[in-house]
């Protein structure tokens, strides 16, 4: 039975701290800010990109996998950054990209071998997609060849079957690794093995060219992602990161078909509770599967509610729900994540007028809200992105407010650290999600309705008087009850 794992706090850096007033967050930003994350209690940080990047994907278009974009810094920067996080017991994932690099990345000019193409005349050589829609092939005029991206055409996909792939990332691993990182968010790591005689995926229902990227989960793409030869990359992976790093993967199967990746990896989203709706079987449907991973040694699933590509926690449940949403995060067994701002309840914001983001990301990724001033605390420049609503919701207001939702969030990480281990989920009331750890339990209250609940001291709740003295709950409201 997995226990609670660490709580991890995503940071996106261009939207967290600018230190040089040039509108864009860096590394120097969030080695200023590291005392919040201290103050909140999460035990690790993981970067979005901060590598070099021509920013098709906003970094996720990697173009060096060895040094820092010098919008956010430099490796010095870094290494700073780092020796700060560990002073305050805080762990530091990177985010690793090895599925695909940027276009402009070096490889692609010197060694195109390593790379995925197909001489097909006239149309792309198979069906499959890009996550973002559209053909996952593009045409290169200068060889008359196509070749693969699963994302952008910006974006192509290394061809992992190549031992001097394998090779190349596996050193790219063992440099942070030596620099003292923790661990790796993997990206899209389920796209990183295709098969190798590039057969078409089974045809979908899916009108093709939809942006697709939420619509993954369920699609047959048995071709174009998880091919065999999987397990070998990602034990490479393990292999070069050593035994004690942390690989978190984003995998971006359903959770039961996704279960082996744990044989190398330590922690795996679960995509199932991030696209959830707010209703009680459907949590329960996503929680259950996954409560029950097993693999490697200490693996565990990894909560998620929100992130910079699917939106904030806020927004798609609905503020009157976001507390019980964050008490669910976490109190379920395994490893917690939370996005940045999620903790002070920033909403989807304004976006950007031209889009930054080609597929409409941007409204997840606004600047952090540090204070009520015209830059929010963020930057005294022009941010990249612009702020939402800094003055009404801000981490200054609520770090002085016991009952703001910030200090909520605080709370429940304490109370997270004196849960006994284990899982159970109870589930016998309706429109309640409730489990059991060991004799704590859990309740959250989806029915719309004041719902019984069993006796107990309330050690924590999602309000004052939430639990009412003749032990309902109220509707919205959470809470972790022990016995008396
Ligand atoms: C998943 C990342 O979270 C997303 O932001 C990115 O666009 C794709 N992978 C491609 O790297």
């Amino acid at each position: 039975m997995p226990g609670r794992g660490e709580v991890v706090y995503q940071v996106y850096p261009r939207s967290f701290a600018d230190s040089d007033g040039d509108g864009v967050g860096d590394l120097e930003g969030i080695r200023q800010r590291l005392d919040h994350l201290r103050w909140l209690g999460v035990d690790a940080l993981w970067l979005s990109p901060v590598y070099p990047s021509p920013l098709a994907d906003w970094g996720y278009d990697v173009s060096d996998y060895t040094d820092i974009d010098p919008r956010l810094g430099s490796l010095e920067a870094f290494d700073r950054l780092l020796a700060d996080a560990h002073d305050r017991d805080l762990r530091l994932l990177m985010d690793l990209v090895p599925c695909h690099t940027s276009i402009e990345h070096a490889w692609f000019r010197e060694h195109p071998d390593w790379y995925i193409w197909a001489d097909s005349g006239e149309g792309p050589p198979n069906n499959w997609t890009s996550a973002f829609g559209g053909p996952a092939w593009e045409h290169d005029s200068s060889t008359g060849r196509w070749y693969l991206h699963s994302f952008y055409p910006e974006q192509p996909d290394l061809d992992w079957h190549k031992p001097v792939v394998v090779d190349a990332m596996q050193n790219v691993v063992r440099f942070w690794i030596e620099r003292g990182v923790d661990g790796f968010r993997l990206d899209a790591i389920d796209r990183l093995v295709k098969d190798r005689e590039l057969r078409d995926d089974p045809p979908s229902e899916e009108p093709f060219g939809l942006p697709l990227m939420e619509h993954e989960l369920g699609r047959d793409l048995r071709n174009s992602r998880n091919a065999p030869g999987t397990g070998r990359a990602l034990a490479a992976l393990r292999e070069a990161a050593g035994d004690d790093a942390l690989l978190v993967g984003e995998v971006y199967l359903p959770t039961v078909r996704a279960a082996p990746y744990l044989e190398h990896l330590d922690r795996l989203f679960v995509f199932e509770l991030l696209h959830a709706t707010w209703d009680a079987d459907v949590l329960r449907r996503a929680i259950r599967p996954a409560a029950a991973l097993r693999g490697r040694p200490g693996a565990a699933p990894a909560w998620v509610l929100s992130n910079h590509d699917f939106g904030r926690l806020a927004h798609r449940f609905g503020r009157e729900h976001e507390r019980a949403a964050a008490m669910l995060l976490l109190t379920l067994p395994g490893s917690a994540f939370i996005y940045q701002g999620d903790e002070i309840g920033m909403g989807n914001g304004p976006g950007a007028k031209p889009p930054r983001d080609r597929i409409g990301r941007d409204s997840f990724r606004h600047p952090m809200q540090w204070d009520g001033t015209a830059g929010g605390g963020f930057t005294t420049g022009t941010p990249w992105l612009p702020l939402d609503d800094a003055a009404v919701r801000n981490v200054a207001d609520q770090r002085g407010d016991p009952g703001s939702l910030l200090s909520f969030y605080r709370d429940l990480i304490a109370l997270r650290r004196t849960l006994p281990a284990g899982f159970e989920a109870v589930d016998d009331i309706p429109g309640v999600v409730s489990y059991r750890s060991g004799d704590r339990l859990v309740v959250i209250n989806l029915s719309g309705e004041r719902r019984s609940i069993p006796g107990g001291e309330v050690l924590l709740a999602t309000a004052t008087g939430a639990v009412s003295r003749d032990g309902s709950l109220a509707r919205h409201a959470g809470a972790v009850i022990a016995p008396t």
